[in-house]
């Protein structure tokens, strides 16, 4: 009531309230990614400077959206599309979709093999539940970006594969094929997160050609539901040094009923509040996932849907975005490793990957047992920490990712940095490492 003092909700005692809820929610666990981001939140409101490379999105001011994106947006909301898109998706998007597929791979999904969703998690949610029956085995590699909580959501059994760096801590089909027997789901992500390293076109042949022989097995022997692979590209469009990516059904057409790809805007067209993706997958598949979204409210806003549809028709805006904004990720992606890289020459305690796409550099401190003012440098949480106060520079440990291993392996993302940023992170991490003893 107007006038009266407002009224403060009492909520009780919330930790106990906690302990309460649901085992699903329980089990949930903060993103290691989200922890640093919290972190750099508090040191940037204290006013300390911080080298930000710990967030997977971009900065606006390096990587704005398309102009045609932006332009069709405001275009579609001034004349009305402010009411619910269809479930799906709008069919001009979906046969977008399907044409921009086929100009960049030669690939031609019919629309009704298309859904368009907000962003890439609804496609990769809505992937894993409606393939994956509550116990059903899924497997995947770590480092990988948030298989655990999809994995965790859906009930399955998370079988972690734990990829080696002289491969790009990629999976090999060695690694994987033990696994496949047993499996519902395989899910793999190039180029990745949180490496920047693509699959070899050869290897990802291989991996695709085990599946559809683990499913002629088990169609021979009858009964048993089809192993599906989910296939993460949503950095496939960024363009830097050889371009390794391809499409599944390009590389192996025989794969198309088990296959689910998921792709979107978000990281193609720096729009990552934006939230348009997109599934490609068997129509049985896309029925299934767009109902059990529609229930999610999982759409992607009607105005970004049409929108996006100007865009993916517009060859030549798409062409001019990719050569400008690739250009960008390049040049940062570059410097990044080449500092690194000659760190590493030196005979300085660090290792980098070269990046064959995406925003990241893995970057690897070997730093575990030696000493800092008399202190032992226990793990990677402790090594990140460290970087993170003597240095400002904030960077995420590959175990926010999955990896167990105590390595020394972190992820560096350039999306909201500047080329003057990535300058100061060698000089600023040279006198850290002088610091250190063994
Ligand atoms: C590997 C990977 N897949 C999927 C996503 C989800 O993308 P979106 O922002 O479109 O939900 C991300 C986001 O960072 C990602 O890194």
């Amino acid at each position: 009531m107007p006038g009266s003092s407002p009224v403060t909700p009492d909520f009780g005692d919330q930790p106990r309230l906690a302990g309460s809820l649901s085992e699903l929610a329980k089990g949930m666990h903060l993103s290691g990614i989200l922890r640093t981001a919290q972190q750099v939140r508090e040191l940037k409101a204290k006013g300390t400077p911080v080298l930000d490379f710990s967030l997977g999105d971009f900065s606006p001011k390096y990587f704005p959206i398309p102009a045609k994106l932006l332009s069709g947006i405001v275009k579609a909301l001034e004349s009305g599309a402010t009411n619910y898109p269809p479930p799906p998706g709008l069919l001009s998007l979906r046969q977008a979709v399907s044409d921009y597929v086929e100009r960049c791979s030669g690939v031609r999904y019919p629309i009704e093999s298309v859904l368009i969703t907000c962003g890439g998690r609804p496609v990769i949610y809505g992937a894993y539940l409606t393939v994956v029956a509550r116990g059903d085995t899924v497997v995947y590699s770590v480092p990988s970006w948030q298989n655990d909580s999809y994995a965790w959501l859906s009930g399955a059994k998370a079988i972690e594969v734990e990829a080696k760096s002289e491969n790009g801590f990629q999976p090999t089909l060695s690694e994987i094929a033990p696994h496949l027997k047993n499996a519902r789901l395989l899910c793999l992500c190039s180029p990745g997160n949180p490496t920047g390293t693509a699959m070899e076109p050869q290897a990802f042949k291989e991996i695709l050609e085990a599946v559809v022989d683990e499913n002629r097995r088990r169609e021979k022997l009858g009964g048993e539901r089809p192993l599906f692979l989910l296939y993460d590209q949503i950095y496939s469009s960024i363009r830097v040094n050889d371009n390794k990516h391809r499409y599944a059904l390009a590389l192996v057409p025989a794969s198309a009923p088990y296959v689910m790809t998921m792709d979107g805007a978000s990281k193609a067209f720096s729009a990552t509040g934006l939230r348009v993706g997109w599934l490609l997958a068997p129509p049985a598949i896309i029925a299934k996932a767009g109902e059990l979204l529609s229930h999610v409210g999982a759409w992607a806003p009607h105005a970004e849907q049409a929108g996006m549809t100007e865009l993916l028709k517009d060859e030549a805006a798409i062409a001019e975005y990719r050569t400008s904004m690739d250009n960008a990720v390049h040049k940062r992606l570059g410097a990044l490793y080449q500092g690194f890289a000659a760190m590493r020459e030196e005979g300085l305690p660090v290792d980098a990957l070269c990046p064959d796409g995406a925003i990241y550099v893995s970057l690897q401190l070997k730093l575990r047992g030696k000493k800092i003012g008399g202190e032992v440098i226990a793990d990677n949480e402790a090594i990140r920490s460290l970087v993170l106060k003597e240095t400002g520079i904030a960077i995420v440990p590959f175990q926010a990712f999955g990896l167990t291993q105590e390595t020394g392996w972190f992820r560096l993302s350039i999306g909201a940095v500047s080329m003057e940023e990535i300058a100061e992170v060698f000089p600023r991490l040279r006198s850290l490492l002088a610091k250190i003893s063994s």
